[in-house]
């Protein structure tokens, strides 16, 4: 076994076992040529490639993702030794924290990353919103202040750490939304998706119904003004009931300390 960089050749054979992965499908298709331009997209293989990881490294953590051993060969650690390398590479570069996100009931999956000392840090819920046309709101762009409330944001379905560069970085973009109607404020963080077209990614920071409610009309509104094709909301809260609006999975954010 062999643990490489991909090249552009191996995607014939990773996508042939990367189709039907989950009952929904599976994504790898629509992100392979972004990620293979990103770089640090690593694949195992036999005689052909038959397991695949791509691996974000920043300064404070290395984010994992798209981990997918063809169904032939599982059981043999393969996507252990996948993690390890990433890890191995993560640990050269100082880096000390390693983050993945796994769907509460991938069961497979979570083992082994137990296995390999990962914890559960968070557990976000993905929802997804109808555009629609919607008046009923009143919301402010306001600059957001650091908080331990406000944890990571997501980026293209990595979870960024809100620290202080992050968070001025979001305020000087003007991607932040705020209902304050009422005394809890609702947080809403704004980011087109980078690989998927016309995709809304918002991170949520619930505070009062009221307020929550009146965020989500705004992205309502804001998705079918802005021609968007899908709104998709993660929060660490249950969302009201609200027409349109509905919970798809939940996750769990993996952290191992590498340090
Ligand atoms: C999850 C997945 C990546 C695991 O790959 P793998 O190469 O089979 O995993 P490993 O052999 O490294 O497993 C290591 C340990 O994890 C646990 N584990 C892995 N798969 C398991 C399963 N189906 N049932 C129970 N435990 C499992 C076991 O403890 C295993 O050690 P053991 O075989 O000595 O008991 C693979 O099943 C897969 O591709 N699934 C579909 C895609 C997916 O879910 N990806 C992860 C998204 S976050």
């Amino acid at each position: 076994m062999m643990i490489r960089i991909a090249k552009s050749s191996d995607k014939f054979h990773i996508l042939k076992f990367c189709k039907n992965t989950f009952s929904w499908g599976d994504y790898i298709k629509d992100v392979w040529d972004h990620w293979l331009s990103e770089g640090n997209l690593l694949v195992i293989e036999k005689t052909n490639p038959i397991g695949v990881c791509h691996a974000v490294f920043s300064k404070n953590q290395v984010w994992i993702e798209g981990i997918r051993i063809n169904s032939n060969f599982r059981r043999q650690n393969l996507a252990s030794n996948l993690i390890s390398k990433v890890e191995s590479l993560a640990i050269q570069k100082q880096i000390p924290i390693s983050l993945m996100l796994i769907d509460t009931e991938n069961i497979p999956s979570l083992l082994m990353a137990q296995n390999l000392g990962y914890k559960i840090n968070q557990t976000w819920k993905f929802y997804s919103l109808f555009p629609q046309e919607n008046n009923s709101y009143e919301i402010s762009y306001e600059k957001i202040i650091p908080n331990s409330e406000l944890s990571h944001y997501v980026k293209s379905w990595r979870w960024i750490p809100l620290d202080d560069d992050t968070i001025s970085s979001l305020n000087s973009k003007k991607c932040i939304v705020q209902s304050k109607k009422d005394k809890d404020p609702t947080i809403a963080i704004l980011g087109d998706s980078e690989h998927f077209e016309k995709t809304l990614i918002v991170t949520l920071f619930t505070g009062s119904k009221n307020n929550t409610m009146n965020i989500i009309s705004f992205l309502q509104n804001f998705g079918f003004e802005k021609k968007y094709q899908r709104l998709q909301i993660l929060t660490k809260e249950t969302l009201p009931e609200f027409r349109d609006l509905e919970h798809k999975i939940s996750f769990h954010l993996m952290q191992k300390l590498l340090s």
